[in-house]
């Protein structure tokens, strides 16, 4: 990671301090008309430099935020219905136990805003049973996947009012600002995203989470538990090559929207888990010797060398704890499944200084 600059390689992000300031700032002059998104996603300016700036460095790496574009939010999709991915039922199983508890705990009128929303699929728990939000935001990159999911909300939940914004929440956006008012803001982050940022911009995100939500606020996170190897291993390399696809369609993304062309034969999906760094690190090895050509500029891969595309932290429930207690966020609350194999938290905000 190059010093000074935001929440880190794994995430790719750049931005000035001026803009890391006004991150998730809520403006009341942007207030989109009732229905339209803001949109703030990355062109594909952003994506080529990334890339370039990526493959360059002596460890060839992509962020995964840009695994999500249609096709990959499809293919995510898929991977949450295999059975080795044990992440969204283990999740789903400690919603539905505790959810009771949890809206009790989040409050009425709240605002509440989503990192990363995907599907929507766990929200609607929430949403179910939430007394009288004062206003939904879902945060995502993939702008197709979020306009579907923010009119399916519309219709279901008639009185919210639901203000979707496309954009990478690791870069700069700002808020939407509700017509009710609300109680406090509650951040939802669920799926264990967090664990694809490494430990210090993880840190940062919880920063930038706090002073989102402010001094009253509240967070509440799904984190993945340390388990059994054999079990990450099943979960990262499914029988049915969905994972696999998933990690490819980077490539081929790549292709499609930067008239690069990688030639996916090329390159096989490696993911394992590495116990000391205690993460899960996905990969794609190129097979042979080969170029690539992308905007002009050439990129070569010697047999066996891999681009990095993704890491996904498992912490223990401890680790996650010290990890929290260098933000301005308090663990309150810690709800895990059956196994153990992963956890949903409530965190309360003190705020930062
Ligand atoms: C969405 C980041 C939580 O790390 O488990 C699933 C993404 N990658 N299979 C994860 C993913 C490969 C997922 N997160």
């Amino acid at each position: 990671m190059r010093s000074g600059e935001g929440f880190g390689s794994s995430y790719g992000l750049q931005q000035t301090k001026e803009e890391r300031k006004g991150m998730g700032a809520v403006h009341r002059s942007l207030r989109p008309l009732p229905g339209a998104t803001v949109d703030r996603s990355p062109d594909s300016h952003d994506f080529l430099t990334d890339v370039l700036d990526g493959l360059s460095r002596p460890q060839k790496q992509l962020s995964p935020k840009y695994f999500y574009d249609d096709r990959g939010a499809r293919l995510f999709e898929d991977i949450c219905a295999l059975d080795e991915y044990y992440i969204p039922s283990a999740e789903t199983e400690i919603m539905v136990t505790h959810i009771d508890e949890m809206v009790g705990l989040l409050g009425e009128d709240v605002l509440l805003i989503e990192y990363g929303c995907g599907d929507c699929a766990k929200t609607r728990l929430l949403l179910d049973r939430l007394p009288s939000p004062a206003g939904f935001v879902p945060i995502d990159i993939s702008s197709e996947q979020l306009h579907r999911v923010a009119s399916d909300l519309e219709s279901s939940y008639p009185g919210l009012e639901v203000m979707p914004v496309c954009a990478d929440y690791t870069r700069y956006y700002t808020l939407p600002w509700p017509d009710r008012s609300f109680s406090r803001k509650v951040v939802y982050f669920p799926g264990s995203t967090v664990g694809n940022f490494d430990p210090l911009p993880a840190r940062d995100f919880l920063d930038h989470i706090c002073d989102t939500c402010a001094s009253d606020g509240a967070l509440l996170i799904g984190v993945d538990l340390r388990k059994d190897p054999a079990v990450l291993h099943r979960a990262y390399n499914d029988r049915d090559g969905v994972t696999a696809a998933f990690n490819l369609n980077i490539l081929g993304r790549i292709n499609r929207e930067l008239s690069a062309d990688f030639r996916l034969d090329g390159f096989e999906h490696y993911a394992f888990f590495n116990p000391s760094a205690s993460r899960v690190e996905m990969h794609l090895v190129s097979m042979r010797d080969q170029d690539v050509h992308i905007g002009g500029v050439t990129v070569h891969f010697g047999v066996g060398e891999s681009i990095w595309t993704e890491s996904s932290y498992k912490y223990s429930i401890e680790g996650f704890k010290r990890l929290v207690s260098r933000t301005g966020f308090k663990v309150e609350r810690v709800w895990t499944d059956e196994r153990d194999w992963f956890s949903v938290q409530y965190l309360s905000s003190r705020g930062n200084p």
